[in-house]
């Protein structure tokens, strides 16, 4: 070892040997192999001293020039393989910009809260105004000045939940609290707050002891209420046809029947065409036949209310109504069971099943 010719043994078996190598952890070998502590380089560096003098300084000077050629190409090697490597990622990692899109679920509002806001607009575009109340109320707001008082047989149609705490009203009554059965107590909250001329549509969540397929303890209402000077039964008439008749998206017959409510007088309910059959199916499954919907109560202000709301009813009157929020959002969008509207499965909305257009375009 140590002579010219086992310098270029060890200089042709490392060019070999590098050819091969296509890895980081073979170069590491490599590097091991020839530059490390027990590697070729260093053994023969070692052995130099048994080479002859004359001999040694030749070896060494060609010895350290291959160390350094030899550490040299390794790092070559490690960059050109670095690069390869680098390229072979991207290559696997490409994105093909012109595949169609996967697309994705969007979100969208619930059905009810739709019905909701889609009503809103339309009565704000009427020069109503959003009011909203409490839906812990007091039982004087939900009944009493609604001219229910304790004993009232309109009290066992609204049973609701009461809570253990009683709190001290606005008029210094200690009163009980539940929770709201119909928004109509917004009606005297708005009265109280801003007075007359009013218009105001109250949005929300009422609740009852009900609890059956087609009535949940929980459903959602939509109060109007219209108060000025001389407001006569035709506007109301005007006012609530106008109303379905845009949410709807198209004229529908109306009929007004007589009602009652402790809190108006006189007292209406209104129907509408059946949205389904238009009153040409004997079996329709929504109107049973009747050819009508039941949408919604309404009536003149009484003037026990008028003035519990702060406002002289010798002067004002107007009209208030009552819709049903979540029945409007079963009809328009065609759902057939209440209960879905309160279980978080969307796929009954997703399949197109309550797209009613839909509907009839397939049996077309
Ligand atoms: N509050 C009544 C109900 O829940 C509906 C209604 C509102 C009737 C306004 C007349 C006027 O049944």
């Amino acid at each position: 070892m140590g002579n010219y010719k086992d310098v270029e043994d060890i200089r042709s078996a490392f060019e070999a040997d590098l050819k091969s190598i296509d890895n980081i952890k073979s170069l590491d070998e490599m590097r091991v192999k020839y530059a490390g502590k027990k590697g070729v380089l260093t053994l023969a560096l070692k052995s130099l001293g048994k080479l002859p003098a004359d001999e040694r300084p030749q070896a060494g000077q060609e010895l350290n020039i291959l160390r350094d050629e030899i550490e040299r190409e390794l790092e070559a090697k490690k960059i050109a393989i670095n690069n390869l490597e680098n390229e072979r990622k991207e290559l696997s990692e490409k994105i093909d910009v012109t595949l169609p899109a996967r697309g994705r679920d969007c979100g969208a509002f619930h059905p009810v809260m739709q019905t909701m806001y889609e009503i809103a607009e339309i009565m704000t575009g009427l020069g109503y105004s959003i009011a909203l109340g409490p839906e812990k109320e007091e039982e004087f707001y939900n009944f009493e000045c609604l001219n229910i008082p304790a004993w009232h047989p309109a009290r066992d149609m609204q049973d609701t939940f009461y809570f253990p705490d009683n709190i001290e009203s606005d008029n210094g009554k200690i009163n009980r609290t539940l929770l709201r059965t119909h928004t109509s107590p917004v009606q005297v909250r708005s009265m109280l707050k801003y007075g007359a001329p009013l218009r105001v549509v109250c949005p929300g969540k009422v609740y009852r002891r009900d609890n059956d397929p087609t009535h949940s303890p929980m459903f959602n209402q939509m109060e109007g209420l219209l108060i000025d000077k001389d407001v006569s039964f035709a506007v109301l008439k005007g006012t609530i046809g106008e109303m379905m008749n845009a949410f709807f998206g198209r004229n529908l017959k109306n009929r007004f029947r007589a009602s009652y409510f402790p809190f108006t007088e006189p007292s209406m309910e209104l129907d509408i065409e059946c949205v389904e059959c238009g009153g040409h199916d004997a079996h329709c499954r929504i109107c049973k036949g009747t050819g009508w919907l039941e949408v919604a109560g309404m009536g003149m202000v009484h003037p026990n209310v008028i003035r519990a709301g702060g406002i002289d009813p010798e002067i004002y009157n107007g009209f208030a109504f009552g819709i049903g929020l979540d029945r409007m959002a079963m009809l328009k969008y065609n759902i057939n069971d209440l209960r879905l509207l309160f279980d978080g499965n969307v796929s009954y909305f997703l399949s197109g099943r309550s797209n009613r257009s839909e509907r009839r375009a397939e049996s077309c």
